[in-house]
């Protein structure tokens, strides 16, 4: 990567860039970050993960930020009909080149992350994602990366969690150096009153969101939460997100629910 390490400049008010496309997510925070960072967005499925992202980089792309959406999950023409739904026309940024939705098989991450077991060297490749790592070389703009989602990965290695650990370790380190903003996508069973910590992704991102749907007596309720931004002064509460036609939209303002319906 050091040809490309060479031409990525930074990029100033790129972050604050990133916090824009989802209304009120940079009310969450106190000021901005001086760099790109890396987020890790936990949730339970359908807690609103893949929308956001889509929002994120649809909007980060209309500024003229060049971004990639890596999905191990979904096909890109799926995402990009999920896109269209929303009024979010993608068609004319990915003819600029501005978004690159690309789909990657989660097995041949896999199979690439175990033949590389014993000959992990940092710094040289990226075992598993060398797939995004040529197409981060081949476009040296790039400025910022989802995963949707990592969980698929760490699924295939459940019983070698250590493998997976130094995966994801490479993974942060490798985004970081080359000045990359990072979007981590994660599936996660939580309820606000159960989360606790529950990997090295939490301790990798610098910015951990935690997403919920939130069942409250026969409805359930967006929410969003900042778990953790290194650094940074944020809110600590558990807030109301609404997932409607145009897209998702924060209210730090409101309360999700009353204190007698936490459980
Ligand atoms: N067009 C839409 N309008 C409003 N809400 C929608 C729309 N499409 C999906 N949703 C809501 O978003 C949820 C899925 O969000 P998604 O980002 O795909 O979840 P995740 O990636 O966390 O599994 C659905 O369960 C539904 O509640
Ligand atoms: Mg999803």
């Amino acid at each position: 990567m050091a040809k490309s390490k060479k031409s990525r400049k930074k990029s100033k008010g790129m972050f604050r860039r990133a916090f824009i496309g989802i209304p009120g997510f940079s009310k969450l925070f106190e000021g901005s970050p001086k760099k790109n960072v890396s987020f890790l967005i936990s949730g339970e499925s359908g807690s609103g993960k893949t929308i956001f992202s889509l929002q994120t980089l649809y909007n980060a792309a209309k500024l003229g930020h060049k971004c990639l959406y890596v999905s191990l999950e979904e096909s890109s023409e799926k995402l990009i009909s999920y896109m269209h739904e929303f009024g979010w026309n993608p068609d004319p940024l990915i003819k600029k080149g501005l978004l690159k939705i690309v789909k990657i098989d989660p097995f041949k991450v896999a199979q690439s992350i175990e033949r590389s077991y014993h000959e992990l060297v940092r710094d040289k490749y990226m075992p598993g994602l060398e797939h995004i790592q040529k197409l981060l070389e081949a476009d040296p703009k790039i400025e910022i990366v989802v995963i949707d989602s990592i969980s698929v990965v760490e699924a295939i290695f459940l019983s070698k969690k250590e493998l997976y650990r130094l995966h994801l370790q490479q993974l942060f380190d490798f985004f970081e150096k080359n000045n990359i903003t990072l979007f981590v996508i994660s599936e996660s069973g939580v309820s606000p009153s159960e989360y606790a910590p529950r990997g090295v992704e939490e301790f990798l991102a610098d910015i951990v969101i935690l997403m919920y749907n939130i069942r409250q007596g026969d409805a359930r309720t967006s929410a969003i939460e900042v778990f953790k931004a290194r650094g940074m002064k944020h809110l600590k509460r558990i807030v109301p997100m609404r997932i409607e036609s145009n897209g998702i939209s924060i209210y730090p303002n409101l309360k999700v629910f009353s204190e007698k319906l936490i459980h």
